[in-house]
């Protein structure tokens, strides 16, 4: 990345000044561009009123639709809104027509609120949950995925970069075998989208689901469902509303495309600054931010694996802008707030979020530190000297 886009991103983040973020898989500092258009749109709520802004701003909101389009690589009617990458995964994953004995494959990667739908599908219905091997490296293995996918497979489900380590899932692989056996593919690309350049029909997946927050740099609470055309009517959402569908006749029928997932009532103004952050994104480039994210991350693993004591403990040979590790002998939790009261922000990643890899690996609670492309190799030595300091004085003492 120039040094004159590095100055650029880090002028339109204020908080860089003054705050060392190393939070971006928790949620990423907001860009001014996507903040101007936030607050616009709840200026615009204030002074116009709530249904009226809807109306002026229309083509803010238009933009979602499009803007994911574009990033994605698929068609705009096939994005929806959603108000969490969650609740964009259940909407799809309680949509399937699951029977006694239907199969869903996932991978210990996972994030840990899929776990629990699975489960209690499970215990719903009697579906079977098939847990695919990790390859050496961590990563999903694909051979073992191709040989134990039978007849009773309905669903894979897979985790692009899970909550709990920079690895990346080799999602098209898995799209590759999804499609030759003829099974459904659910991506979760929550941590993804933003620091990869996620494009649908190279992966291969039929539904995605993502959140605004993290690297994509938008608002909470707003999140993005991509629905696969040709899937669209082998689904039953799980809510509807006026929006959603209309009654017809004696019966009623769905609205066309993936908005039949949306509920009416939705936080416009974070749906604008998230169509403004896709936007943003894209005007950097997906390849470009991929890069720069990929090489800060590498960075910082190398530097911290020369601090005594540190270990990192990311998988996958391929790998992205999440780094966790550990240090002998300091609770991980201290270890944040030790950072924390320096201005130093990184969460603590624990097995809540991620369950069956943290009961696999044997994992104690990590450090979860994220970069993202505005953050700099200055910040990446501070960050090591942070830690390093609270490594050797010990972070309680
Ligand atoms: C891999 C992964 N999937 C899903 C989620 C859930 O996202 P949300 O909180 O937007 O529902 C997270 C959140 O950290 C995540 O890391």
């Amino acid at each position: 990345m120039s040094p004159d886009l590095l100055t650029r991103l880090r002028r339109e983040t204020p908080s860089c000044e003054t705050l060392l973020h190393f939070n971006n898989a928790g949620a990423a500092l907001m860009p001014d561009p996507v903040f101007s258009v936030m607050t616009g749109y709840l200026e615009a709520e204030r002074t116009m009123g709530g249904y009226e802004a809807e109306a002026a701003l229309a083509p803010q909101l238009d933009r979602f639709y499009t803007g994911f389009a574009g990033l994605l690589g698929v068609q705009a009617a096939e994005i929806a809104y959603a108000e969490s990458a969650t609740r964009a995964w259940d909407s799809v994953f309680y949509a399937l027509p699951w029977a006694e004995g239907d199969e869903v494959i996932i991978h210990a990667s996972d994030y840990g609120s899929n776990t629990l739908s699975v489960m209690q599908m499970q215990a719903r219905r009697g579906i079977v949950i098939r847990e695919c091997p990790s390859d050496g490296s961590g990563q999903i293995d694909v051979g073992a995925l191709d040989a134990m996918i039978s007849a009773r497979t309905r669903l894979i489900s897979l985790s692009h970069v899970p909550t709990q380590g920079g690895m990346v899932n080799p999602a098209e692989q898995v799209g590759r075998i999804a499609r030759a056996h003829g099974v459904l593919f659910l991506l979760d690309a929550c941590q993804s989208l933003g620091q990869i350049d996620v494009r649908v029909p190279d992966i291969g997946c039929d539904f995605l689901s993502g959140t605004g927050r993290k690297f994509l740099r938008g608002p909470r609470g707003s999140g993005v469902l991509y629905v696969g055309a040709h899937v669209l009517d082998r689904l039953d959402p799980p809510f509807i509303d006026g929006h959603s569908a209309k009654v017809a006749g004696t019966g009623f029928e769905w609205e066309p495309g993936a908005r039949r997932f949306e509920a009416f009532e939705q936080n416009f103004a974070g749906k604008a600054a998230l169509a403004r952050a896709v936007d943003y994104a894209m005007e950097i480039g997906l390849p470009v931010l991929e890069a720069r994210i990929a090489a800060l991350a590498a960075e910082l693993r190398v530097a911290l694996a020369d601090v005594p004591g540190v270990t990192v403990r990311d998988q996958g040979t391929r790998r992205a802008g999440i780094v966790t590790f550990t240090v002998e002998g300091l609770p991980s939790g201290s270890i944040v707030a030790g950072l924390k009261a320096q201005g130093i922000n990184v969460s603590l990643s624990y097995a809540r979020w991620a369950p069956t890899d943290f009961a696999a690996r044997g994992l104690p609670e990590m450090v979860r530190a994220s970069v993202h492309a505005y953050n700099s190799g200055e910040e990446v030595t501070r960050f090591v000297s942070a830690v390093a300091r609270l490594q050797a004085t010990g972070v309680l003492g």
